[in-house]
């Protein structure tokens, strides 16, 4: 079959350079050129040509989605997170489903040292400080707190979990983790349960996929355990955390600080967090490198051409 046959539907821009290979390569369909409101008709116009759908960890494959698409053959995910894939049906259909993992993970766990850096230490807030002018007019900045040998307990220890351990090994960080088995890593130390791991860690780091298992896994009981002075970094999936909960802790000053990537309903992010001095917050930038989301583009690229020569997939989730 030709690569040009391959009907794809990107559902949103969000690589240029994906979009122009998928547009050569393929037969490309952008969702967005329809109108919201005029979607399904446009599904139905093109649903015996859709065989591929490509989203991120924004949009995906949902049950709606893929209902609508009887031709679907394969996801490939431009992301390594696929939570807003609906996975059973995916199996249940025999349609493919493939993700991004490995070339991301030095830059999203880069992004959780350097947040854990930036809030502990306030560099933003100390960058605007120089900005405003206050330097000079109120002299020196506050004091700040140390990262270097702080107990680092991580919420999932696999690939980026892991390349987080390495690099605060590399600060002195005693390091501790959580995931439902222990891991054959003698210098880490295991916690059965998330709120003993964070009884035990100055800084909590959220690094697992998101599924029903691990919706809320920083709940109220978790944030509590948290020493007072503790950080929390999200650079997992917003509903990894009962983000209520953990703005009255941060608001009421019961946590240190935060650092965070991802929120629960992106691009909204709580207004009270704004005039917090003690958080850090980036827009989902984990894996937003341009030589990251090249290799993304390249990966979801190959896997899209091994499904049409029906050659093993690169990254098969599914
Ligand atoms: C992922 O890959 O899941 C990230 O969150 C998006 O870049």
């Amino acid at each position: 079959m030709a690569m040009e046959s391959l009907g794809v539907l990107l559902l949103h821009p969000m690589n240029a350079y994906l979009e122009q290979e998928l547009d050569s390569r393929f037969r490309l369909f952008r969702f967005w050129d329809s109108p919201p409101d005029g979607r399904a008709e446009f599904l139905r116009a093109n649903s015996s040509a859709i065989r591929a759908v490509v989203g991120n960890a924004g949009y995906n494959a949902d049950a709606a989605l893929i209902d609508a698409l009887p031709s679907l053959e394969i996801v490939a995910s431009f992301s390594v997170g696929i939570d807003r894939v609906d996975l059973p049906k995916c199996r249940e259909r025999g349609i493919r489903v493939t993700n991004t993992p490995d070339v991301l993970t030095d830059d999203v766990a880069d992004l959780a040292v350097g947040l854990a850096i930036a809030a502990l230490r306030k560099i933003p807030q100390a960058d605007r400080y120089v900005r405003a002018g206050l330097w000079k007019a109120k002299g020196d900045y506050t004091l700040t707190t140390r990262f270097s040998g702080k107990r680092v307990g991580i919420i999932g220890l696999g690939r980026i979990g892991l390349a987080i351990a390495t690099r605060v090994e590399a600060f002195d960080c005693p390091v501790n983790y959580y995931q439902r088995t222990k891991k054959d890593c003698p210098s880490y130390t295991y916690y059965p349960s998330v709120v003993e791991l964070a009884a035990n860690s100055d800084i909590l780091v959220v690094a697992c996929p998101l599924n029903e298992q691990t919706r809320h896994i920083v709940n109220r009981e978790v944030i509590e355990a948290l020493v007072p002075k503790g950080l929390l970094i999200n650079i997992g999936r917003g509903p990894h955390v009962d983000e209520p909960e953990l703005v009255s802790a941060l608001v009421e000053g019961r946590l240190g600080g935060a650092g965070l990537d991802v929120f629960e309903d992106e691009p909204n992010v709580p207004e009270a967090l704004f005039a917090l001095d003690n958080v850090v917050l980036v827009p989902h930038v984990g894996s937003g490198t341009h030589e990251t989301r090249q290799a993304m583009a390249d990966l979801v690229l190959g896997n899209l051409e091994a499904h049409v020569l029906k050659k093993p997939l690169l990254t098969p989730v599914v």
